[in-house]
């Protein structure tokens, strides 16, 4: 078997491959690691079949459905996923043929109703159903600890001690268990009557992940994530750095126009000397009135350089083909001491 462990913090995905096929899935891709997947597969020759979450991620942005759409393969998930955009919806029993690796289904549910974990020869991908040392959560939406308990003790404890776990969360750096260690260890196991284990699990008081909003916003619709918006626009916009646009103040560029999309108070309060106000929310509707050249060189800017990347982009969509945006915002240009003028535009 084929096996890579990317991380991103504690969030722990897998690529499992078959070498005599040249095969792959990958198990809980994170949205920051697209290219990498991309990469260990190009570097060993692979074609990716399935893209599986073993789980609705509450906590972290999933790359499930665009890796799928990347990669032209079904994204996987169980059949209690409410997620619109699934390819292939599994359910406890199936398999995934990755050539000759077999990948088992089992349903999981309790960390969230759509749990699932995945056995393949000597390993078991538990997701966030049994953690090396914990268990996951159950005080997230679809959350369930009596549904836990089910699926820890009438399931995942029942495999063989000796498979490794490798779960989708593991903040200590470990690398993995196996079940025979999760039984005797994991303390959260120890307790084995079920009504205990219920008001274990009720009494825990964790604090919301970070994030919850916008990744469960993003993992159950498909929808794209504020960075994945950002990182978009980035990829189609170069920048000018602070001191270049300094320089060509300097030297009266009279071909430049520093377009600040900032609203008028943030402008009136401290803006680049010459800087035309278009605030980032009219500027679709005022573009025409405002920049009649689209020949123009046009640099945007606002206070942190994030608007201004989408402002940017919004205008190479619309034909100004020689926006670019200000590398850095406004709080930069100021902290650099580069000049700055009060007041209404002249
Ligand atoms: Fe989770």
């Amino acid at each position: 078997m084929l096996f890579e462990h990317v991380r991103t913090g504690g969030c722990q995905s897998y690529l499992v491959g078959c070498g005599d096929t040249c095969s792959a899935a990958v198990i809980d891709p994170e949205a920051s690691q697209v290219d990498r997947y991309l990469a260990l597969a190009a570097r060993d020759g692979l074609r990716i079949h399935y893209v599986v979450d073993t789980h609705t991620h509450a906590d972290h942005f999933s790359a499930g459905r665009s890796l799928a759409q990347a990669l032209g393969a079904p994204l996987v998930m169980h059949r209690a996923s409410t997620a619109p955009r699934v390819d292939m919806r599994v359910d406890d029993g199936d398999m995934l043929l990755v050539g000759k690796l077999k990948l088992q289904v089992l349903h999981t549910p309790g960390h969230t109703q759509d749990s699932l974990s995945l056995v393949a020869e000597d390993r078991v991908f538990t997701g966030d159903t049994l953690l090396i040392g914990g268990t996951g959560r159950t005080d997230l939406p679809t959350g369930d600890a009596g549904a836990l308990y089910d699926s820890l003790f009438g399931k995942l404890l029942k495999l063989d001690p000796a498979l490794k776990v490798f779960p989708a969360h593991e903040y200590k750096g470990r690398e993995h268990s196996t079940i025979g260690e999760e039984i005797a260890g994991n303390a959260r196991l120890q307790v084995k009557d079920r009504a205990a284990f219920i008001e274990m699990m009720g009494n825990l008081n964790l604090s919301m992940p970070a994030h919850i909003t916008e990744a469960l916003r993003t993992n159950l619709s498909g929808g794209r994530t504020v960075a994945q918006m950002l990182a978009e626009a980035a990829a189609v916009v170069p920048f000018m750095s602070m001191a270049q646009l300094n320089e060509r103040i300097g030297q009266h560029d009279a071909d430049l126009v520093v377009l600040d999309v900032r609203e008028r108070d943030a402008y009136q309060n401290g803006h680049i000397p010459g800087a035309h106000l278009l605030p980032r929310g009219q500027l679709e509707l005022r573009v025409n009135e405002e920049l009649p050249d689209p020949t123009r060189r046009i640099v945007t800017c606002c206070e942190l350089g994030r608007i201004s990347t989408l402002a940017a982009a919004t205008l190479r969509d619309m034909g100004f083909q020689r926006a670019v945006a200000l590398d850095g915002g406004m709080q930069s240009w100021r902290e650099a001491g580069y000049p700055l003028r009060q007041g209404a535009e002249p």
